[in-house]
């Protein structure tokens, strides 16, 4: 038994995702102010071998070849994001043109060459401009991003039909405002509870402002979405430890959009978000999204942790629970996927869910202009074959984007962990399409099958 891209239905958007700071380089061209990753980035120790993104795959020069690359690819979606200070270089106020143009040129080339652009607006590089005045700690934001908002629309909505307000709020708010190892490094649970809250306001607040601005347009937002188990079954603890966790990460940032509140059931600790609350905020964290965008790679499991301030909970790694991971040490389980689909549907007033994200890093063998990445080819059909099997369960599943198109500045981890279709030497820029790259754009052309015992769900035992 096999199953082609066919199987999916004609209207299931394929698309490859990527992100402004990951990619684009030109850190300082033509008008572009810092963002907090340029500030973040020069601070020694922060990240791994003290990489950064101030040339990257220097897309703002390459966009034209990697944009005919997805082309040749057949991959009819992209989805990219706006560095906020390239079009408004302090965040707000005077606007840059050349970095307007810039994305004017992005969006023009995809159009002409028939491919949907999908934007996410914010994609982690707030202006430093902003974070000298608090960033996302500062309520103020609110104001400053619906400025933004309100720009892109003005200027790209003509063409751009797909919008995404955030990119996994819960990432940029927890490793950046709460653990400090993202930009802007700030740590301490105040900081991160007043950076939550202001990210919850804006998700709604901008698909406000894009629906009343276009109401042609379709408006989603993304959340990263693992499945959580207890790391022993059979113990209480762990079993609560799981449920604080999956709070935390699952549903913090997607139950109050939805109109739920936040999910202080599970963890207690979130009624402190009461002092960032001002009168009639609980409404206005809701919005009736077009789509929501998962983000799903893997799955966590969970222990009791006594130690662990508010939460008392771990994760453990995968490596440390010797099953197969990548190089992020995220376990490969593509029940991962499938559960989290399940999860949200079972929300019963989610409109349309597109996988915004999915992919994984390797080590990838290169040879000679052929980079045999087996292992992602696995994983992605994997995968995949796991959102079949959700949508034939009745899941609204309509689309699925891998990250991510070029390997790339991946945060922290520098350049180490490569997640791309297409390698990079990022000495001479030169790109080489992986077998994964390859394989993808087969399957697009609906000229390759895929063996249903991918998605066997007995293979993996429980889901
Ligand atoms: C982010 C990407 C990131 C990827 C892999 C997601 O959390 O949106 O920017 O590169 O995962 O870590």
């Amino acid at each position: 038994m096999l199953f082609t891209k066919n199987d999916f239905g004609a209207d299931f958007k394929w698309g490859v995702s990527t992100a402004a700071y990951q990619i684009e380089g030109a850190h300082n061209a033509d008008g572009k102010g810092p963002s907090i990753w340029d500030t973040f980035t020069q601070r020694k120790k922060k990240i791994f071998n003290n990489d950064h993104g101030n040339i990257a795959c220097d897309y703002y020069k390459h966009y034209a070849e990697d944009i005919a690359l997805i082309y040749k690819l057949n991959i009819p979606n992209h989805r990219f994001s706006i560095s906020w200070s390239r079009i408004l270089p302090n965040g707000i106020g005077a606007v840059n043109h050349k970095g307007i143009d810039f994305y004017n040129r992005v969006i023009d080339f995809c159009l002409e060459l028939g491919i949907e652009p999908w934007i996410t607006i914010y994609h982690w590089d707030l202006p430093e401009a902003l974070q000298q005045k608090g960033g996302w700690a500062n309520r103020e934001i609110i104001h400053w991003f619906s400025y933004f908002v309100d720009c892109c629309i003005k200027h790209f909505g003509d063409r751009v039909k797909y919008w995404m307000v955030l990119n996994e709020p819960m990432v940029f708010t927890g490793a950046g405002y709460f653990l400090g190892v993202h930009a802007p490094g700030k740590k301490g649970l105040s900081s991160f509870l007043a950076a939550a809250h202001h990210a919850a306001m804006c998700q709604a607040e901008g698909g406000r402002i894009i629906k009343s601005l276009r109401s042609d347009c379709k408006v989603g937002t993304t959340f990263s979405y693992s499945h959580i188990e207890p790391y022993r079954h059979y113990d209480e603890r762990d079993n609560k430890a799981a449920a604080k966790v999956d709070a935390l990460l699952n549903r913090m940032f997607l139950e109050p959009l939805l109109g739920m509140g936040y999910p202080t059931d599970a963890l207690k600790i979130l009624e402190r978000i009461d002092r960032f609350m001002h009168p009639h905020d609980e409404k206005k964290l809701a919005f009736d999204m077009d789509f929501i965008g998962l983000q799903n790679y893997t799955r966590e499991f969970v222990s009791y942790a006594p130690l662990m301030p508010f939460v008392k909970a771990k994760i453990i790694k995968a490596s440390k629970r010797n099953v197969e991971h990548t190089l992020m040490d995220w376990e490969v389980y593509p029940p991962s996927i499938y559960n989290a689909l399940k999860r949200l549907h079972s929300y019963g007033t989610i409109n349309e869910i597109i996988v915004t994200e999915n992919g994984a890093a390797f080590n990838d063998s290169y040879e000679e202009d052929r980079v045999d990445d087996y292992k992602r080819v696995k994983f992605l059909q994997d995968y995949i074959a796991q959102v079949l099997l959700a949508k034939r369960e009745g899941v609204n599943v309509n689309g699925y984007f891998i990250w991510t198109l070029l390997d790339n500045f991946e945060w922290a981890e520098g350049y180490y962990p490569k997640f791309g279709l297409v390698n990079v030497d990022f000495k001479t820029q030169r790109r080489t399409v992986k077998n994964s790259g390859r394989w993808f754009s087969q399957f697009l052309q609906n000229t390759l099958s895929v063996s249903k015992e991918v998605w066997n769900k007995e293979r993996y035992g429980l889901i």
